[in-house]
């Protein structure tokens, strides 16, 4: 069941765990829009002919969005690109810390926005896993290319890159899974090595770290190669039974970093405000969760639950909450010879804890390494046709393009704390 209330101008959605999207739903039916009014609206042919588009463009640092009424539409470049009529952005932390702090910003002006979902509008000439009409979500990892970005009306998407929908999902609840589900897939399967492919029946996934090893490293970029290859050995991934500790547990990526991690068959303790997020998360299937407002109480509670014996962590908050992360794997009894690892999305402590190997996401491997990609996103269709994996709840921004800097001050004031906000375009 979906419930919504409306609040500051945006609408609410609570999902019940135990509702219809975790329903299995038809495999395999595709999820399309009805042909005449395709066409009609939005010229989903193959002789697609628009040329212009509504789009949001960033033209210095500390800036708003600017909205642009005419814009060139882009075009795909080669026959791994399709072109999808975005029908609702999902906004990420990083969408305002980008203009804010000057981080990650490609060419000025750009467009912003890296989560999206809509309808393919253009496909590859080549036999594709996609067909025009399609519904999907993308996640355009790939920030530097401005055609792929959200903020505009048709975006290029990677087909490695796009996870068809079922039924049963809008592209409104869908448009903010992409990130938080790469980044956190890329946490546990690359950082931490947790082999998705031991998982049984339909939830079985991708070895990631598997596939990274047994390709060429020519082939990917340098600055990734030793998270990928040196990262972890394989003889120290994770088996089952074994504890994850996941900081900030409720933010989007940790919602779903619970929800694989117990699918792989690992116990999980979530660290976060047990108050506010505590039902929210217990859904998910954390086997653990513990209050971060007394930080040390967390570190011992951790430390006792696990007998000394935690081996992986991941940080999804900040630079303080990764040193706490440190401390609570620390253990001085353990043997040298074990390691210990964590994930710090945000940043790696000021001071390094010895003995804990730190690890930063190889985010961009989603889009350099098709291999990944793709069996990311045919294993997330898996998932999300079965109902083994929920989305974040969100937030409905109104405004359509417009809405958007007014939806990002939310997210920059902090007054929107666990859901995620998505702003459906206009049909
Ligand atoms: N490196 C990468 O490639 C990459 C990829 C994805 C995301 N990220 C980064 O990872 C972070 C998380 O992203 P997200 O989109 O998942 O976040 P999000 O959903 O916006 O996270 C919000 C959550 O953070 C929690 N929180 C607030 N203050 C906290 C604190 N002091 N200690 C622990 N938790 C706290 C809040 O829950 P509680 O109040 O319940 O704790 C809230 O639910 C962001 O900084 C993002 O930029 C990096």
């Amino acid at each position: 069941m979906i419930t919504a209330s409306r609040q500051n101008g945006l609408k609410r959605h609570y999902e019940d765990s135990t509702d219809a999207v975790r329903e299995p739903c038809e495999p395999k039916r595709r999820q399309k829009f009805q042909l005449g009014e395709t066409v009609q609206r939005i010229g989903l042919k193959d002789e697609f002919h628009l040329t212009h588009q509504e789009v949001l463009l960033l033209h210095a640092p500390k800036q708003r969005y600017q909205h642009t009424e005419r814009h060139q539409i882009p075009l795909p470049k080669n026959e791994r690109e399709m072109l999808v009529k975005v029908q609702a952005i999902g906004l990420n932390p990083i969408d305002w810390k980008a203009p804010d702090f000057g981080w990650g910003l490609p060419s000025l002006p750009c467009i912003g926005g890296r989560d999206l979902a809509g309808a393919v509008a253009k496909t590859s000439k080549r036999a594709s896993r996609f067909r025009l009409g399609d519904v999907v979500m993308a996640v355009s990892t790939d920030y530097r290319d401005s055609r792929k970005a959200a903020y505009q009306e048709y975006a290029i998407v990677l087909e490695h890159n796009a996870c068809r929908l079922p039924r049963t999902l809008t592209p409104t609840r869908a448009a903010p899974l992409g990130v938080a589900y790469v980044a956190a897939a890329l946490s546990l399967g690359i950082c931490l090595g947790v082999d998705f492919s031991q998982i049984d029946g339909r939830a079985r996934g991708p070895d990631l770290l598997k596939i990274m090893r047994s390709l060429d490293p020519e082939n990917f970029p340098k600055d990734i190669r030793t998270e990928c290859l040196e990262g972890i050995d394989m003889d120290d991934r994770p088996r089952k039974g074994d504890w994850v500790v996941i900081w900030g547990g409720s933010s989007a990526t940790g919602c779903i970093a619970i929800q694989l991690a117990k699918l792989a068959g690992l116990r999980v303790i979530s660290v976060l405000d047990q108050a506010r997020n505590g039902a929210r998360v217990l859904k998910l299937g954390a086997d653990l969760l513990v209050d971060r407002m007394d930080t040390g109480r967390a570190i011992e509670i951790i430390q006792s639950i696990t007998n000394g014996k935690l081996r992986y962590g991941i940080d999804t908050r900040s630079k303080e909450s990764a040193a706490l992360l440190s401390q609570a794997l620390h253990s001085p009894s353990r043997p040298e010879s074990e390691s210990v690892h964590a994930v710090c999305l945000t940043g790696l402590p000021k001071e390094r804890t010895p003995g804990v190997v730190y690890h930063t996401v190889p985010i961009k491997v989603f889009h350099e390494v098709a291999e990944v990609g793709e069996g990311l996103m045919v294993w997330l269709e898996k998932l999300l046709e079965t109902g083994l994996l929920l989305p974040p709840d969100i937030e409905v921004a109104e405004g359509g393009l417009k809405g958007i800097n007014a939806a990002l001050d939310r997210l920059r004031d902090g007054s929107v704390n666990g859901p995620r906000i998505v702003v459906p375009l206009q049909p």
